[in-house]
């Protein structure tokens, strides 16, 4: 009878036992994790047994989007989704216990969270969206997810820009645990991360993702963990918004030496030129920040076009100056053969001197592209070939020469200049790809 009413117990006991584990509700779960009362405890400490255990907090970073780099304020803001796990070791259950139930979802608010910070956030609230909810498994391993758009600080090398490419840390590192109690570290290969945030990059703007290392490190008695990003930037606006226009003035500047217009129509030219140059210039100090250690080669590229063109307005100047004072010295011999030009012309064709006004040009022997059609000019040469066999008088003769010679002197300085300031152009354009090319070639 005895042996009976133990067996029942038993019997009552099991069919108890085996209601308790078919326990399929949430609420049995949460009884069983010690949740279904306030338990402010779970949500203040970190959840070891022993206070000597580390706590391994592990994270995911995927770069979803580059909203916008500031070369100027040197920040990049990004769109991010970061991924944290760790082991919560008083929330376990067997899922067998519990009709299999793998996962349970709960407030974070619940919870102990670990205080991981970004070092670089330079956004004054940092518009962080964290999923109110966090999920546990049946090991005690919590996974939260956070939307952040951040802001990050990063020193940039503009050396090279538009070709540059930027490294940029994001450091994830908790405030106030230090290395012996909490632990940062990656759980999936930066590759792959790599090659995810490409896949789900929404907006990239002028900017391309090429790398995202991981690397883990205890430097400052806190563990870190650092994302280094490396972005590429799309030049091609910026190469035909400031490089190809830069080129095309230069161009335009040395094609300049084949105009034959007046002294001071070429310096307005020069001048107009000079003035393009500087609105590129303008450009470019709107969008580069004003640093000296390494001066953007574009920088320089364009103090140096626009030096080359002040060289040439300045020449210009020169010439003009030294043809009035040519006008000086062979005053009076210009006169003369002006007038003996003339004589000559007037008698082979009176007609077409008669509205020529150029022939009184000083620059007479070195007769400008008016608006003389071809057959007078070459009418021209002719009287003025003519004017020259025939032989003048003794004076008029000497100070003809001198003023002839000065020309030619004139003449000859201003094409040897414009060979030098040619190959100077060339040498220097050369030596500017060169220099975005070869990036350690000024150190
Ligand atoms: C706590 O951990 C330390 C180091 O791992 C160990 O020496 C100690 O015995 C542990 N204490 C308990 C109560 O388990």
């Amino acid at each position: 009878m005895a042996s009976l009413r133990t067996l029942t117990l038993l019997a009552l006991a099991a069919g108890f036992s085996c209601s308790r584990a078919s326990d399929c509700s949430y609420f049995g779960l949460l009884n069983h994790l010690n949740m279904d009362t306030a338990n402010t405890a779970l949500g203040i400490l970190r959840p070891v047994k022993n206070w000597t255990t580390t706590t391994l907090v592990q994270l995911d970073m995927i770069l979803n989007g580059i909203l916008d780099v500031n070369e100027k304020f040197q920040t990049v803001t990004n769109h991010i989704w970061i991924n944290m796990f760790w082991i919560n070791e008083f929330l376990t259950w067997n899922s067998s216990e519990f009709c299999g139930m793998n996962m349970l979802t709960i407030p974070s608010s619940m919870l102990w969270i670990p205080d991981i910070i970004i070092y670089e956030d330079a956004s004054d609230c940092s518009d962080s969206k964290q999923d109110p909810l966090v999920t546990v498994d049946p090991s005690g391993l919590v996974r939260m997810r956070t939307r952040l758009m951040l802001t990050i600080s990063c020193k940039f090398n503009l050396y090279r820009f538009p070709f540059d490419t930027q490294t940029c840390n994001i450091t994830f590192l908790s405030l106030n645990y230090d290395d012996s109690v909490l632990k940062l570290g990656s759980v999936t290969n930066a590759s792959i991360l790599t090659e995810v945030s490409e896949h789900v990059m929404q907006t990239e703007g002028e900017w391309k993702l090429t790398n995202i290392e991981s690397i883990t490190s205890t430097a400052t008695q806190k563990s870190q963990l650092i994302y280094r990003v490396s972005l590429q930037r799309k030049p091609f606006l910026y190469i035909i918004n400031l490089i190809l226009p830069l080129l095309f003035l230069l161009f335009l500047d040395v094609a300049s030496f084949f105009l034959c217009e007046s002294s001071s129509a070429k310096v307005n030219f020069k001048v107009t030129i000079l003035l393009s140059i500087f609105v590129l210039l303008l450009i470019l100090k709107d969008i580069l920040p004003s640093t000296e250690e390494a001066l953007p080669v574009m920088a320089i590229y364009c103090v140096s076009v626009f030096t080359l063109v002040w060289i040439n307005v300045l020449e210009t100047m020169l010439m003009s100056f030294l043809n009035g004072l040519s006008c000086c010295v062979g005053e009076e011999a210009n006169a003369s053969e002006v007038f003996k030009v003339k004589t000559q012309q007037e008698a082979d064709n009176p007609k077409e001197s008669a509205g020529d006004a150029g022939a009184a040009n000083p620059e007479a022997s070195n007769p400008p592209l008016g608006p003389l059609d071809g057959g007078g000019l070459l009418k021209r040469i002719l009287g003025k070939e003519k004017a020259a066999l025939k032989p003048p008088g003794r004076q008029e003769e000497d100070a003809g020469r001198t003023g002839c010679r000065w020309l030619r002197l004139v003449k000859i300085f201003d094409n040897v200049f414009f060979v030098l300031y040619f190959t100077t152009v060339v040498i220097s354009q050369v030596f500017m790809f060169m220099l975005w090319n070869v990036p350690d070639l000024l150190g």
